[in-house]
């Protein structure tokens, strides 16, 4: 991590998780989060299911959980219309739904999302005051074939695609190789800070915060986060349980507690 950059810790639930569920977890996980000093707590963010995310703003506010930011998982191209099944940016402003996952490659894979689609998404998400978490990633095919820095840069190009540089600032990044998401198999902490690096440097905006992610757990985030290009993690499986969320929100304090 670097001390110009705040760390940031974002949970993705994926489909997982009911109303219930969401608030259980949300409340055990306030009461581990206040054991730790405030001020110097990562940005912490919860991505929850579309489902959930009004019950769990709800409950964030009337207990004022301000360490606590909510991000959805996915988001319309545009600001409403006849898009059935979509969610516009408006209804999550108005939960007050701070960040958005966009380009997660489960959506490209299986929701056959494109660079031009991700690129229309965050200008979007920019336009509704939501932070958008742009993923991007190689496959382990492309890993293998010496194709990842080519790869990983023309993505983070095309997120890009006619942005200001004052736009630019307001993104943060997520490096998910493909092979490590679920897989248990972490990328090596000196490999992907310098993807991460490469990311930043493509990007042009030294400030800009990237992530990594794919299978982050207790076990390894404190290596990860130690890397000086590694501003945070996007987390999965591990952010599922609270404790295990906790475990990592902690190995990016300043100080191990
Ligand atoms: P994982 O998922 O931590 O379960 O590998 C990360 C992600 O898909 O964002």
């Amino acid at each position: 991590m670097n001390p110009y950059r705040k760390p940031l810790i974002a949970g993705n639930w994926k489909m997982h998780k009911t109303v219930a569920e969401a608030l259980d977890y949300a409340a055990r996980f306030k009461k581990l989060l206040e054991s730790l000093s405030a001020t110097e707590l990562p940005d912490v963010v919860l991505c929850s299911p579309f489902t959930a995310l009004h019950a769990l703003s709800q409950q964030l506010s009337q207990e004022s959980i301000a360490a606590i930011s909510l991000g959805a998982q996915n988001m319309a191209a545009c600001d409403e219309g006849a898009f059935t099944g979509e969610i516009a940016p408006r209804m999550l402003s108005e939960l007050g739904v701070a960040y958005v996952i966009l380009g997660h490659s489960e959506r490209r894979e299986y929701f056959h999302e494109s660079d031009a689609d991700v690129n229309a998404k965050i200008k979007t998400a920019l336009r509704h005051q939501v932070t958008p978490i742009a993923c991007v990633g190689e496959s382990l095919s492309q890993r293998e074939a010496g194709q990842t820095d080519e790869w990983v840069q023309r993505q983070v190009i095309a997120a890009l695609q006619g942005l200001s540089d004052k736009e630019r600032q307001k993104i943060v990044f997520a490096y998910e190789p493909i092979w490590a998401i679920g897989t248990g198999k972490v990328c090596d902490a000196v490999e992907a800070n310098r993807v991460i690096g490469l990311i930043r440097q493509t990007t042009g905006v030294s400030r800009i915060r990237v992530l990594y992610g794919g299978s982050m757990k207790p076990d390894n985030a404190e290596g990860l986060l130690a890397q000086p290009e590694i501003d945070g993690g996007l987390v999965g499986g591990a952010s599922l349980d609270p404790d295990s969320f906790f475990q990592i929100v902690q190995a990016a304090m300043p100080v191990k507690v």
